[in-house]
């Protein structure tokens, strides 16, 4: 079967490539949002609600102004106007807390910004937060972690518009159910985790009179534009959003946070460039996380493995304020074949801030439980799980009743058990060991979507020789630039220490968002539309400049490759590079734009189109010292096409880490009595380290998906931590016995 290698012709597409901006990162030179430093910057810090529930009744500031260095202390009172942001089109005015901030004296949530420190610098300013004196009428607040499903409508608004909560349904699930003669019936459980990106949060803001200029960190700047234009009412082209350098999101930084506003809101107050960075403690309270989920999955099958009944009913937690939709049927409609099948969610409501995106939203989550579900079908059959699978295979999207547009999981299993040894299991709990060790193995399938955002870019081709590319697009860390680098030296033949990138400025052509793992997809065919264009015009100039070589020709007799124009029939040997073209006509560039439409949300699509992929894990366990380790870990991805297989790899490697993190490790728990995130810190929120993971072995297939775009690749952002959880807590029951159907596996719950 096709396997990603290393390509042995000189095309940049599929060569591990280096990431191009790696020496300013490594040097310290590449600048990050708050690395941006302005004449007379003024330094905000926000003061959070110390309870949950309740009312502002009084606010002191009298001991805070008088501060040193303290230029304002901003509330509901003094803050000026911030208008509330509507949603648009797509992807166009999405905020997860739509709230402005100080709005009004009401505090839902721990952490709320009730108040905003601005000062010289940001001890002083961080000094007179401290100070600022509130009371509260308080209530209980609500934030119990055992979830049941209020009493919602059978449509419900959410974040990104309404949403059924009957999600999928066909045949007769109840009835199939109740007739299998082989049921399963669990509940499964995933905590709030909270994404920690290393950079913090964090806005710069600089008004001028009637523009806003936003340093920021986001990975999406034009809708981070466009829900400050609508909140200050300013028009859009009035707002800048500035974002070269992301240490990473997770989502989190996908959509504006109510500091984004404060620190415009500030600037626009007192004149001055104001910089506001979240503590981390801020970052567990106002920048949203992965919500609770309560999930419960009914299987029926027959006694040889066929899936005939599926039902998966999940209860997530929102906020008082947001209705963030915790989409866990994301893969379940169609991930497996069955005839009867139901998929539908609830909410419960807690004093919390806002959950969020947090990478692979929903399925991540969603798979933990049905991929659990799955496995312990296979050992109540007493079956192999990798074969149950391969039972259910679909031929189709049964869910939408059209065909995958590439779907090879399959192979996936086929080569994930080969590289594992998978075919030495024993299945007995507890019966394979070495060195003195407990072994255990599980597996578990993933998929995610696939899909293209809406995307532009332009291509210049200058009179040196070299070319830039830009499109107002994010690198979260992924490794955009050095993708945007690869296309753009694959269409014009150049070096890539030839391509200059420019990205993150919302002054360069709309690109996408990076979120969904559809930025790369996205970016592929505007811009190689962009560099098509440039190269029109490139043909033109050669045909119509006197004294050019080819003043003679039409442009269609004329060709481009490697860098250079050459007559068609002559074929590609001889040639003129473009720079000399460029110079002799006197021009320093020529540059084309490109666009290319969303598939993302197309109402009736030919292809359902997904990334797929699995996991084989391999823990020890110790039960005399309940030593629990991840020793092994192979993950198979069918991504389509691999771009850049270095950072490709990486991207998979560190979401088996953030996995190995979310199975054993990772858990936000709030305060019953005030409604905090009690572990808002980075020493008892645990986040696996180098230490808990083991080397990770990690293998692409090579199916291009042509349905996505010319190169066929598809994303590889998130698909990487769907399933993981669910093969390392399947290792887990193998070795010890025990079904942690509660994230993470503490060892409380396996002594
Ligand atoms: Mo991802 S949760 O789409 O940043």
């Amino acid at each position: 079967m096709p396997t990603t290698q290393e390509t042995a012709t000189t095309s940049p597409i599929g060569r591990k490539t280096p990431r191009v901006d790696g020496p300013l990162k490594v040097s310290g030179t590449a600048q990050y949002a708050s690395d941006f430093h302005f004449p007379g910057m003024l330094y905000a810090v926000p003061v959070g609600a110390t309870i949950a529930n309740g009312k502002i009744q009084k606010l002191d500031t009298a001991a805070a102004e008088k501060m040193p260095g303290v230029r304002a202390i901003l509330h509901r009172a003094n803050i000026g106007k911030i208008f509330r942001s509507t949603p648009g089109k797509g992807f166009e005015g999405i905020c997860i807390e739509r709230r402005p901030p100080f709005e009004d004296d009401v505090v839902r949530y721990y952490g709320q910004y009730v108040a905003l420190a601005v000062a010289d610098t940001f001890e002083n300013a961080k000094a007179a937060a401290d100070t600022v004196r509130l009371t509260y009428s308080k209530e209980k607040p609500n934030v119990g972690s055992e979830l049941k499903a209020e009493d919602d409508p059978e449509t419900v608004s959410t974040s990104y518009g309404p949403e059924k909560r009957l999600q999928s349904e066909r045949g007769n699930p109840d009835v199939a159910f109740a007739s299998a003669p082989v049921k399963l019936d669990q509940t499964y459980v995933t905590p709030a985790e909270t994404h920690n990106p290393i950079e913090l949060q964090g806005a710069t803001a600089i008004w001028d009179g009637s523009t806003l200029t936003l340093y920021e960190e986001s990975q999406a700047i034009f809708n981070m534009r466009g829900v400050l234009a609508q909140m200050f009412g300013l028009p859009k082209e009035n707002v800048r959003v500035i974002t070269k350098f992301v240490g990473s999101g997770f989502g989190s930084k996908l959509w504006p946070w109510t500091h984004c506003p404060l620190a415009a809101a500030a600037s626009r107050q007192l004149g001055k460039p104001v910089r506001l960075v979240l503590s981390r403690k801020m970052m567990f309270e106002t920048v949203g996380h992965r919500a609770r989920t309560q999930q419960r999955v009914r299987l029926g099958a027959t006694p040889e493995g066929k899936l005939v009944s599926l039902q998966h009913d999940y209860v997530y937690h929102r906020s008082v304020l947001d209705d963030y939709h915790e989409n866990c049927g994301e893969a379940t409609a169609f991930h497996y074949s069955v005839p009867n099948l139901r998929v539908q969610f609830g909410r419960a409501t807690r004093n919390i801030g806002t959950p969020s995106d947090m990478r692979g939203p929903g399925a991540v989550p969603g798979l933990y439980a049905t991929e659990s579900a799955m496995n312990e079908l296979a050992d109540q059959l007493k079956m192999d799980p990798v074969q149950l699978r391969r039972l259910n295979e679909p031929k189709n999207d049964e869910s939408l009743g059209i065909p995958f547009s590439s779907r090879h999981f399959l192979e996936c299993l086929e080569l994930g058990a080969e590289k594992f040894g998978w075919s030495k299991r024993n299945a007995q709990v507890g019966s394979m060991k070495q060195n003195g060790l407990t072994l255990g193995w599980g597996m578990a399938g993933a998929a995610w979507v696939a899909a293209r955002f809406p995307a532009a870019a332009s291509i210049e081709l200058r009179d040196d020789g070299t070319v830039r590319v830009a499109s107002g697009t994010q690198d979260i860390g992924t490794g955009t630039y050095t993708i945007l680098a690869q296309l753009a030296a694959q269409k014009t033949g150049v070096a890539l220490d030839k391509v200059e990138v420019a990205l993150g400025d919302t002054t360069l052509p709309e690109g996408p968002i990076s979120g969904g793992s559809m930025a790369t997809g996205s970016l592929v065919p505007a811009v190689f539309a962009a560099a098509d264009n440039a190269i029109t015009s490139l043909l033109s100039i050669a045909t119509t400049t006197p004294g050019s070589p080819y003043e003679k020709r039409k442009s269609d007799d004329l060709a481009f490759e490697g860098g250079r124009v050459f007559v068609k029939a002559d074929g590609p040997s001889g040639g003129v590079p473009f720079a000399d073209l460029l110079r002799r006509a006197n021009v320093r560039l020529v540059s084309g734009h490109g666009s290319a439409e969303a598939t993302f949300g197309e109402k009736k699509p030919k292809f359902s189109t997904h990334s797929f992929g699995c996991h084989f894990v391999e823990v020890t366990w110790q039960p005399e010292i309940a030593r629990l380790r991840v020793n092994r870990v192979v993950t198979v991805i069918d991504a389509g096409r691999i771009i850049n297989p270095l950072a490709g790899r990486n991207q998979i490697e560190g979401a088996v880490v953030m996995g190995i993190g979310m199975a054993l490790l990772e858990h936000t728990t709030y305060d019953p009595q005030n409604g905090a995130p009690i572990n808002s810190n980075l020493a008892d929120y645990m986040v696996a380290v180098n230490a808990d993971v083991p080397p990770l072995d990690v293998h692409f297939l090579d199916f291009p998906d042509k349905e996505i775009n010319e190169l066929g690749a598809r994303g590889i952002g998130e698909i990487g931590l769907a399933g993981i959880a669910a093969a390392i807590t399947a290792a887990v029951h193998h070795a010890t016995g025990v079904r942690v159907r509660e994230l993470p596996v503490t060892l409380d719950k396996l002594i």
